[in-house]
């Protein structure tokens, strides 16, 4: 038993550094400056140390290894070659996935046990791209120029990639980034948030064992307003990965301006989950509540709206509330947590402060609403709040909460739910429960948003993959198209 509760020798000894470097063309380093920030176990409010606090000179030392890299021995690797480093990553990730989950769990909260249950969905999106690494391909063309012209487009590496990355799960967001860069020849700098990147920094870490060549992942921790935006507006980063808040968004897009970088944007929600009267409450009840309260709420795509058909709006409701009040909430590495605690001070005070809203704006509480004391006081929870009575007006219904708070808000038609479904200036997820085909196609098709889901909530793979539209951005995380972003497109006549 550590300070820390039952943690593996490994996470003890990660953790007893009391200060964590950066990665910086292979080495273990701090801010050039000297500079740290204490980072903060949020089940606990306690230390779990000190993390660098880069800025624009260590993001320049960084950016300057990933295009040495990127220019050096990197270059002649061969699909071949990165696909296996890929394959190698993820023995390396099984081996290592107790620590890493550990790590996270200490650093941002999430429940120990659903962490766990995640393997198989970490190690998926882990050996896509190391298929990604060989299917990545040109096209021979037709054309119009007569016998003597051969015309092919040859796909290559877009170079430096920025990740910046929050802290709801950096132990797959990060992959989103450095698997893609990985498949494609591209390198990268990872900016990892503030509040959580302990996983990042161990999981790079540790690829080095494997034969990640110096420079190829780099790793900058440090604020968003110095070490991200440097990275935003580097004149020698080819490309953003960005995912996070709208407002952040649109200082990256400012960033990027400087030479035109190529951007990937996965900003804010407000998503619609639609209940019709048909839809088997047995499943829409758990589904549409842990589409919301999953990861404490800490989601892009969370459907934070609820949409109910009025005549089974009652039920629905007292049935969602009592569903709230049966969630084990509790410390991330308590094996029996189902929601772990908001990531920080600073986002509890936001949540709380739309519960306020919520009740004042004349939201009907139906259950939770509280931070949670107790033997729980010194973390960041707050109980699964259910608010009824909710107009899409209303504070609650237009702003991304980003905590366990689900909002229902009554309708009558289909046309209605169709109406207030898209009544939000963001675009990134949906669902709908009903048992008509014909009521489910045609919400799908006219709820204007990245991603739906049919009689389920948050199903993801990455050969499906999933993205935004409206104000949550742009550029698809998985499927075919993910690739693309990492790649440009080399357009050659030959005269034969
Ligand atoms: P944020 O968008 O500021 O932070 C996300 C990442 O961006 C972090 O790595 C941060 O260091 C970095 N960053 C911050 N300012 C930057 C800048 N000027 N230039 C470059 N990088 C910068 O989000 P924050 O403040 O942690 O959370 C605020 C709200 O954002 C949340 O309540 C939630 O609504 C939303 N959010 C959405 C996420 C998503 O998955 N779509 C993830 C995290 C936050
Ligand atoms: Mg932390």
């Amino acid at each position: 038993m550590s300070k820390y509760g039952v943690i593996s020798e490994d996470t003890r000894l990660f953790l007893s550094r009391g200060n964590h470097g950066m990665i910086i063309d292979g080495e273990l380093v701090p801010a050039i400056s000297g500079m740290t920030i204490e980072t903060f176990n949020p089940s606990t409010g306690e230390s779990l140390g000190f993390i660098a606090a880069g800025d624009e000179a260590d993001v320049n030392l960084a950016v300057h290894a990933a295009r040495r890299a990127f220019q050096g021995e990197w270059s002649t690797w061969t699909p071949y070659d990165r696909e296996a480093l890929l394959l190698r990553a993820v023995d390396l990730f099984e081996r290592h996935f107790e620590e890493l989950i550990e790590i996270e769990s200490l650093d941002m909260g999430a429940p120990i046990a659903s962490m766990r249950r995640s393997k198989e969905s970490h190690v998926r999106r882990m050996r896509y791209f190391a298929a990604m690494a060989l299917n990545v391909r040109g096209e021979t063309l037709p054309h119009g120029l007569g016998k003597n012209v051969h015309a092919m487009t040859i796909k290559a590496p877009v170079g430096v990639v920025g990740g910046i990355i929050p802290w709801n799960g950096p132990l797959g967001g990060q992959w989103w980034v450095m698997g893609a860069a990985l498949a494609t020849g591209c390198t990268t700098v990872l900016k990892p948030a503030e509040d959580a990147c302990l996983s990042v920094i161990r999981m790079v870490e540790l690829m080095r064992e494997i034969g990640l060549p110096k420079g190829v992942v780099n790793v900058v921790t440090g604020y968003g307003a110095t070490a991200g935006a440097a990275l935003a507006r580097h004149p020698d980063v080819d490309r953003i990965a960005f995912t996070g808040s709208t407002v952040t968004g649109r200082k990256i897009i400012e960033g990027s301006m400087v030479n035109i970088k190529r951007l990937q944007l996965e900003l804010g929600g407000k998503s619609p989950d639609i209940v019709f009267a048909d839809a088997d409450l047995d499943k829409a009840v758990p589904g549409a509540a842990m589409g919301v309260f999953n990861n404490t709420g800490q989601v892009c795509f969370a459907g934070t709206r609820v949409l109910v058909q009025r005549e089974i709006v009652n039920e629905f409701t007292a049935r969602v509330g009592e569903f709230a009040k049966t969630v084990r909430v509790g410390r991330g590495l308590d094996p029996n947590s189902q929601l772990g605690p908001i990531v920080s001070q600073k986002q509890l005070d936001r949540v709380m402060s739309y519960i306020e809203i919520g009740e004042k704006e004349g939201a009907k509480l139906v259950t939770g609403g509280d931070r949670l004391r107790g033997e729980l006081d010194n973390g960041y929870f707050v109980s699964p709040t259910v608010f009824g009575d909710v107009d899409s007006e209303m504070t609650i219904s237009r702003e991304e909460i980003f905590g366990p708070v689900l909002s229902i808000i009554p309708f009558d038609t289909i046309d209605d739910a169709i109406r207030i479904g898209n009544q939000t200036e963001y675009g990134l997820g949906g669902g709908v429960w009903t048992k008509n085909v014909s009521t489910a196609l045609r919400v799908v098709n006219e709820i204007y948003t990245g991603t739906m889901w049919v009689n389920c909530y948050g199903l993801l793979d990455p050969l499906v993959g999933f993205g935004g539209t409206k104000m949550s951005g742009y550029g698809s995380k998985g499927g075919l198209a993910h690739l693309d972003n990492y790649l440009y497109t080399k357009c050659v006549y030959m005269q034969i």
